[in-house]
């Protein structure tokens, strides 16, 4: 594992803003960290980064314990949310900033900076001021900044989180191909749950400071560990239900087969695993729909009161039900999640 966080926490006098917890990334990796605001992400970052001291705990980065070292010693650069651009330098001379401390020889310099700005699309923008530039092309120019510096491990903090959609979905393309092409290992924080499954080649979860699920996107999108998991990442619907003997009784009505212990148990179905269904499971009113283009979304009123959404592909069901009718819907149980209640 090129880092090692053993027991690292932090706290600021009274307030945890992270739990002791153990982390290891690997050589390669595009690791998410993400969780809602306040959750201790930024802390965790810094503390890898070297920008915040560990109350306790040890930090390992390529087999050296880095924890008592500051940033300037530690193979690691950060992207900091505001980009932290220098606004009296222009673009070459805020990418080359680093490379101009450490005395790297000016014709170095000046070839690394132009392999930077091809690498982030800027080829033509080296001589521009700082304030010239649009807020995506402000985010490249900090991507470049960090990345001259070959880090064996770049942190990024919300790097898009100042974009506009469209450019944040550009963005996160661009960071793909980066990593692609560098082969480095990124550390990236987000609040989005969207960008962090389709960047990230894994995904660790954080809720008040505390690391409650790791692995790769698809295994956290498919069996999220707690409740808390499926609804931060995707949509979700939740129901309770009753085990007896492998087989869970929901409180809306209906039955699905699920082998574990006895108890109350919390079934997570994902809107798009269900369906309005020939062979129904349950049924309820349907209250609304929301047309989205690639579905449609159905809210549904059970007969408990729960409501639930329904995704149903564009087309797939002609006509659409009308609100006030009833609807059955059914599911697969392999589709379905249980989740052991406390
Ligand atoms: N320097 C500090 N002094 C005191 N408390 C702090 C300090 N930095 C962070 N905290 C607290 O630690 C907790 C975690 O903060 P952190 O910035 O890591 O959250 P975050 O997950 O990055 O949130 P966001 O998504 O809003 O950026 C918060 O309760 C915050 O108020
Ligand atoms: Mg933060």
């Amino acid at each position: 594992m090129l880092v090692k966080l053993r027991g690292v926490s932090k706290a600021y006098g009274g307030t945890i803003a992270v739990h002791p917890l153990d982390l290891d990334i690997a050589a390669g990796d595009f690791l998410a960290i993400l969780g809602p605001s306040g959750c201790g992400k930024t802390t965790l970052l810094r503390m890898l980064g070297g920008f915040a001291a560990p109350s306790s705990g040890t930090i390992e980065i390529a087999g050296r314990d880095v924890t008592r070292d500051g940033p300037e010693k530690r193979p690691t650069n950060m992207v900091f949310q505001g980009y932290g651009l220098f606004p009296h330098m222009n673009v070459r001379q805020n990418i080359a900033y680093g490379l101009k401390l450490g005395r790297v020889a000016a014709s170095e310099i000046d070839r690394r900076v132009s392999e930077m700005l091809r690498l982030v699309r800027l080829d033509d923008f080296g001589n521009r001021a700082v304030h010239e530039l649009s807020g995506g092309q402000q985010q490249r120019v900090a991507l470049a900044r960090a990345l001259i510096m070959q880090p064996q491990v770049l942190l990024l903090d919300e790097p898009l989180g100042a974009l506009d959609l469209k450019l944040r979905k550009e963005m996160q393309g661009e960071l793909r191909r980066i990593h692609r092409s560098l082969g480095g290992t990124f550390v990236f924080v987000t609040h989005d749950q969207e960008e962090a499954l389709g960047l990230a080649n894994r995904i660790a979860v954080m809720e008040a400071g505390r690391i409650v699920q790791q692995g790769e996107p698809r295994a956290i999108y498919r069996e999220p560990a707690t409740s808390f998991v499926s609804t931060f990442i995707g949509d979700a619907n939740l129901l309770k239900g009753e085990r007896r003997n492998g087989t869970v009784a929901l409180a809306c009505g209906g039955m699905l087969a699920s082998p574990g212990r006895d108890g109350p148990v919390n079934v997570v179905i994902r809107p798009e695993a269900l369906q309005l269904g020939e062979t129904p499971r349950i049924s309820g009113i349907m209250t609304d729909l929301v047309y989205l283009g690639a579905y449609t979304k159905l809210l549904v009123e059970l007969d408990d009161k729960t409501e639930i959404a329904v995704h149903v592909p564009d087309g797939a069901v002609d006509p659409l039900p009308s609100p006030g009718a009833r609807v059955a819907i059914a599911w697969q149980d392999r589709d379905v999640r249980c989740i052991d209640a406390a």
